[in-house]
């Protein structure tokens, strides 16, 4: 069956401190039940989610989650169909600052190459300041 991808970035909301672990408890809870997969990045200031799963749960669940008030500037970097699921089967994995970040930041670069250039500036900018965090 096909299956759905889209990779978008974000900021946190000014003035917010984010609890990560109460945003993955209650997405592994939701998308278990939809049938998605992906992962999650997050540092103090910016997120970058994969999200996998039938087409039409992957955009009602990020319908969803464009609305939270706990981030902003949500930009999608790449939305697409895929074979198979491309990063894992976990409910929502959880990659953190140091390799793991590195390694998924090296992944959507690659996924994000066919995007427009406002939105491989986007990425850019974020991929700059993971660095210099
Ligand atoms: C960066 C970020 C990523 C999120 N990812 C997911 C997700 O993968 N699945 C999900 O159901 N909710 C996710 N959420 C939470 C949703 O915005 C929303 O709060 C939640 O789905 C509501 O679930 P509930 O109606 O069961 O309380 C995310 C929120 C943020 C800020």
């Amino acid at each position: 069956m096909a299956m759905f991808q889209l990779v978008y970035v974000s900021s946190v909301a000014s003035g917010r401190t984010i609890d990560v672990r109460e945003i993955l408890a209650v997405s592994r809870r939701n998308n278990r039940i939809a049938g998605l997969t992906g992962m999650l990045y997050a540092d103090s200031r910016r997120f970058l989610q994969v999200l996998e799963g039938d087409e039409r749960d992957v955009m009602a669940t990020f319908e969803r989650i464009k609305a939270d008030p706990r981030h902003r500037a949500v930009v999608v970097l790449s939305r697409r169909e895929i074979a198979e699921r491309e990063f894992g089967a976990w409910e929502m994995a959880h990659a953190e600052p140091g390799h793991d970040a590195d390694a998924l930041l090296a992944r959507v670069d690659a996924l994000a190459s066919g995007a427009s250039a406002a939105v491989r500036a986007t990425f850019a900018g974020f991929v700059e300041a993971r660095r210099a965090a």
